[in-house]
């Protein structure tokens, strides 16, 4: 078996002082960006994240044990304090989550957050575009994957083409910067990369394609179905001419997220995910926290430290920077994703949002 990963070694630095610097991890890492996903539910049955074979396994969480706004709004102020610049809404679908508007008016008022921004699949955007830009998001990340109408609806399980571009339109015409994020995958939509980056220009969008992960114990993964971020370039090279790196991400702040991007012969832009052959766990910094309140430091593994537990048991702030910097300073070296399948921790994609 061709294992394409490499070594994970961490730059093991001092050990800090725990607890001095709740957000600092063992490894010298600077925690800048929390991804909350608020829901766990989502209207589509993604093929590699949430297939209706996993249904029976998944159960969606009751609503009240959902963190509610006043809790997620306290615990992002608390991370605000430390460090935090970013917040990233998911899901599940964030847009299914009754009020989400309200949530990112709320989040953006938080002193020392820079920028609330989303990952949707697009399905609702056509009419909350406008109003999620109204309250102050700043950009979005929408899942697409194919422009074949009929492959769309199959990878998605129940997803609909039309209804996502009509988003992805509504979200450029509210301002919203956005991202287009494409799930590489072999035999499915590797004969199409050139196309979705057409697309996304045509559209004032960034496209990306994102390797394909192992979640839910490896069961979903097909390592047949993995295009590494090698074949991904070799393709754009061959479409648009060679590639020159370009900038990391535009963010100065310490808060940019994985993708690193390139630009092309003709002066457009694309970014590539690469976590699974060209791993940036080096450069991690980010954190987690599901819709019920778990804070895991690492997407690749099972490990977690339940926030809401601590609010709702009347934990003072003080309480919850100490959980956080428990969750921080157990925060793994890297993920240990191979592209066999193996490694993969039990949790399911659904419930971390990406
Ligand atoms: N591997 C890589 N990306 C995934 N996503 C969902 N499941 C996986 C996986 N197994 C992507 C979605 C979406 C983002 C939230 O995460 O396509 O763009
Ligand atoms: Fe839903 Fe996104 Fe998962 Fe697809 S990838 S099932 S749209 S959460």
């Amino acid at each position: 078996m061709t294992r394409y990963q490499l070594p994970i070694v961490g730059r093991v630095t001092a050990l800090r002082d725990a607890g001095a610097d709740p957000l600092l991890d063992p490894y010298a890492r600077r925690i800048r960006y929390l991804r909350v996903s608020v829901t766990d539910r989502c209207n589509y049955r993604c093929t590699y994240c949430m297939p209706e074979s996993l249904a029976g396994e998944v159960e969606f969480q009751p609503r009240a044990a959902l963190m509610s706004f006043e809790e997620i709004e306290r615990v992002v102020a608390v991370f605000a304090r430390f460090g935090v610049r970013k917040v990233r809404l998911t899901g599940g679908e964030p847009t299914v989550r009754r009020g989400i508007v309200d949530l990112v008016a709320r989040l953006v008022r938080v002193p020392g957050i820079a920028q609330v921004v989303m990952t949707s699949n697009g399905h609702l955007l056509d009419e909350l575009a406008a109003p999620l830009a109204a309250a102050g998001l700043a950009a979005i990340n929408i899942s697409l994957d194919t422009l074949d109408a009929a492959r769309f609806t199959e990878l998605t399980g129940r997803g609909d083409l039309a209804r996502v571009q009509a988003g992805v339109a509504a979200a450029r015409a509210a301002g919203l910067a956005v991202k287009l994020n494409t799930v590489a995958l072999r035999g499915v939509n590797d004969g199409e990369l050139a196309a979705l980056c057409r697309y996304a220009w045509m559209h004032g969008a960034v496209p990306r394609f994102i390797e394909h992960m192992p979640m839910s114990d490896g069961r979903l993964f097909e390592a047949a179905a993995e295009l590494p971020a090698r074949a991904i370039r070799e393709a754009l090279t061959a479409a648009f001419g060679p590639l020159a790196p370009a900038r990391r991400d535009a963010s100065t702040t310490g808060d940019a997220g994985p993708a690193r991007y390139w630009t092309t012969g003709d002066g457009h832009e694309v970014g590539i995910i690469s976590a699974m052959t060209e791993h940036f766990c080096d450069d991690c910094n980010r954190l987690r926290l599901t819709s019920t309140g778990e804070l895991h430091a690492c997407l690749g593994h099972d490990d977690a430290i339940n926030l809401r537990d601590v609010v709702r048991a009347g934990g003072s702030d003080g309480d919850v920077v100490r959980a956080i910097a428990g969750a921080v300073s157990g925060k793994r070296v890297g993920h240990a994703f191979a592209l066999d399948g193996t490694g993969a921790p039990r949790k399911h994609m659904i419930r971390m949002g990406g």
